[in-house]
Protein backbone atom coordinates (compact mmCIF):
# COMPACT_ATOMS: atom_id res chain seq x y z
CA UNK A 1 0.00 0.00 0.00
CA UNK A 2 1.59 3.44 -1.27
CA UNK A 3 2.26 6.03 1.77
CA UNK A 4 0.23 9.42 1.07
CA UNK A 5 2.54 12.12 0.71
CA UNK A 6 2.84 14.48 4.23
CA UNK A 7 0.86 17.56 3.51
CA UNK A 8 3.00 20.50 5.43
CA UNK A 9 0.55 23.21 4.02
CA UNK A 10 -1.54 23.99 6.97
CA UNK A 11 -3.91 26.16 4.28
CA UNK A 12 -4.26 22.60 1.94
CA UNK A 13 -4.72 20.94 5.27
CA UNK A 14 -7.77 23.25 6.25
CA UNK A 15 -9.29 22.79 2.62
CA UNK A 16 -8.75 18.86 2.62
CA UNK A 17 -10.48 19.47 6.08
CA UNK A 18 -13.34 21.67 7.19
CA UNK A 19 -13.84 20.94 10.52
CA UNK A 20 -10.17 21.99 11.18
CA UNK A 21 -11.84 25.88 10.48
CA UNK A 22 -15.26 25.46 11.64
CA UNK A 23 -15.85 26.77 15.13
CA UNK A 24 -16.12 23.61 17.47
CA UNK A 25 -16.66 23.46 20.73
CA UNK A 26 -17.44 19.83 21.63
CA UNK A 27 -16.84 16.38 20.66
CA UNK A 28 -19.57 13.86 21.38
CA UNK A 29 -18.85 10.22 21.10
CA UNK A 30 -21.54 7.32 21.58
CA UNK A 31 -20.13 4.01 22.06
CA UNK A 32 -21.62 1.85 19.62
CA UNK A 33 -19.31 -1.52 20.45
CA UNK A 34 -21.72 -5.24 21.00
CA UNK A 35 -23.01 -4.32 24.69
CA UNK A 36 -23.91 -0.79 24.23
CA UNK A 37 -25.36 -1.99 20.75
CA UNK A 38 -27.56 -4.20 23.02
CA UNK A 39 -29.11 -1.41 25.08
CA UNK A 40 -29.65 0.33 21.71
CA UNK A 41 -27.03 2.56 21.17
CA UNK A 42 -27.93 3.21 18.09
CA UNK A 43 -31.26 5.29 18.71
CA UNK A 44 -28.97 7.13 21.17
CA UNK A 45 -27.08 8.24 17.96
CA UNK A 46 -29.72 9.41 16.45
CA UNK A 47 -31.59 10.81 19.05
CA UNK A 48 -27.83 13.23 19.09
CA UNK A 49 -27.88 13.43 15.47
CA UNK A 50 -31.97 14.59 15.22
CA UNK A 51 -30.84 16.84 18.04
CA UNK A 52 -28.23 18.38 17.33
CA UNK A 53 -29.51 19.15 13.32
CA UNK A 54 -32.19 20.57 14.80
CA UNK A 55 -30.58 23.40 16.62
CA UNK A 56 -28.24 23.41 14.09
CA UNK A 57 -25.18 22.60 15.99
CA UNK A 58 -23.77 19.72 14.39
CA UNK A 59 -20.77 20.06 11.91
CA UNK A 60 -20.94 18.15 8.40
CA UNK A 61 -21.66 18.78 4.85
CA UNK A 62 -25.33 20.48 4.25
CA UNK A 63 -26.46 17.79 2.02
CA UNK A 64 -26.21 15.66 4.98
CA UNK A 65 -28.56 18.46 6.87
CA UNK A 66 -25.65 19.53 9.03
CA UNK A 67 -23.98 22.70 9.17
CA UNK A 68 -20.71 23.58 8.19
CA UNK A 69 -20.19 25.87 10.84
CA UNK A 70 -21.22 23.89 13.43
CA UNK A 71 -19.93 23.69 16.87
CA UNK A 72 -20.48 20.01 17.64
CA UNK A 73 -18.82 16.88 15.94
CA UNK A 74 -20.51 13.66 16.95
CA UNK A 75 -18.60 10.21 16.54
CA UNK A 76 -19.75 6.93 17.06
CA UNK A 77 -16.47 4.69 19.33
CA UNK A 78 -15.86 1.20 20.14
CA UNK A 79 -16.16 0.15 23.93
CA UNK A 80 -14.59 2.00 26.53
CA UNK A 81 -15.53 -0.22 29.25
CA UNK A 82 -18.87 0.75 30.64
CA UNK A 83 -20.16 -2.07 28.92
CA UNK A 84 -21.88 -3.45 31.75
CA UNK A 85 -23.66 -0.17 32.17
CA UNK A 86 -24.11 1.54 28.48
CA UNK A 87 -24.46 3.26 26.71
CA UNK A 88 -21.73 4.95 27.10
CA UNK A 89 -22.02 8.67 25.72
CA UNK A 90 -18.26 10.73 26.51
CA UNK A 91 -17.84 14.28 25.98
CA UNK A 92 -14.79 16.33 25.33
CA UNK A 93 -13.14 18.63 26.08
CA UNK A 94 -14.98 18.31 29.46
CA UNK A 95 -14.00 14.82 30.02
CA UNK A 96 -17.21 13.70 31.21
CA UNK A 97 -18.56 10.34 30.62
CA UNK A 98 -22.05 9.54 31.11
CA UNK A 99 -23.63 5.81 31.50
CA UNK A 100 -26.57 4.35 30.92
CA UNK A 101 -27.73 7.05 28.47
CA UNK A 102 -31.29 6.39 26.91
CA UNK A 103 -32.24 8.48 23.79
CA UNK A 104 -34.51 10.14 25.82
CA UNK A 105 -31.83 11.61 28.00
CA UNK A 106 -30.52 13.24 24.60
CA UNK A 107 -32.32 16.73 25.04
CA UNK A 108 -31.24 16.81 28.40
CA UNK A 109 -27.60 16.26 27.64
CA UNK A 110 -27.81 18.72 25.06
CA UNK A 111 -29.94 21.42 26.56
CA UNK A 112 -27.35 21.47 29.99
CA UNK A 113 -24.35 20.39 29.11
CA UNK A 114 -23.60 21.12 25.78
CA UNK A 115 -25.66 25.09 25.82
CA UNK A 116 -25.78 25.56 29.44
CA UNK A 117 -22.38 24.05 30.47
CA UNK A 118 -24.18 21.87 33.08
CA UNK A 119 -23.47 18.12 33.77
CA UNK A 120 -26.39 15.81 34.20
CA UNK A 121 -25.11 14.36 37.23
CA UNK A 122 -27.88 11.74 37.28
CA UNK A 123 -26.19 10.25 34.09
CA UNK A 124 -22.45 11.42 34.91
CA UNK A 125 -20.26 8.41 36.45
CA UNK A 126 -16.60 10.10 35.64
CA UNK A 127 -14.57 12.60 34.72
CA UNK A 128 -11.64 12.69 32.93
CA UNK A 129 -8.60 15.52 34.79
CA UNK A 130 -8.70 18.38 32.20
CA UNK A 131 -4.80 18.90 32.44
CA UNK A 132 -2.85 21.49 30.51
CA UNK A 133 -4.85 23.93 29.26
CA UNK A 134 -5.33 26.72 28.65
CA UNK A 135 -9.05 27.35 27.66
CA UNK A 136 -10.55 28.95 30.68
CA UNK A 137 -13.89 29.47 29.47
CA UNK A 138 -14.42 25.24 29.66
CA UNK A 139 -12.10 25.35 33.11
CA UNK A 140 -15.08 27.87 34.23
CA UNK A 141 -17.63 26.78 32.55
CA UNK A 142 -17.00 22.97 34.22
CA UNK A 143 -16.59 24.43 37.87
CA UNK A 144 -20.33 25.64 37.87
CA UNK A 145 -21.64 22.27 38.79
CA UNK A 146 -20.85 20.62 42.42
CA UNK A 147 -20.94 17.31 40.40
CA UNK A 148 -17.03 15.65 41.23
CA UNK A 149 -16.19 12.44 40.06
S1 LIG B 1 -19.72 -1.84 24.51
FE1 LIG B 1 -20.00 0.26 25.11
S2 LIG B 1 -18.70 0.48 26.77
FE2 LIG B 1 -18.33 -1.57 26.14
Amino acid sequence: MPVPEFIEDRDELRSLAPVAIAPITHHIFVCTGKSCSARDSAAVLAAFDRELKARGMLFGREAKGKNPNGSVVLTECASVGFCAIGVAVMIYPDGVWYAQVHADDVPEIVQEHILNGRIVEKLALMKIPHVGSGNQSLETRALKSDWDA
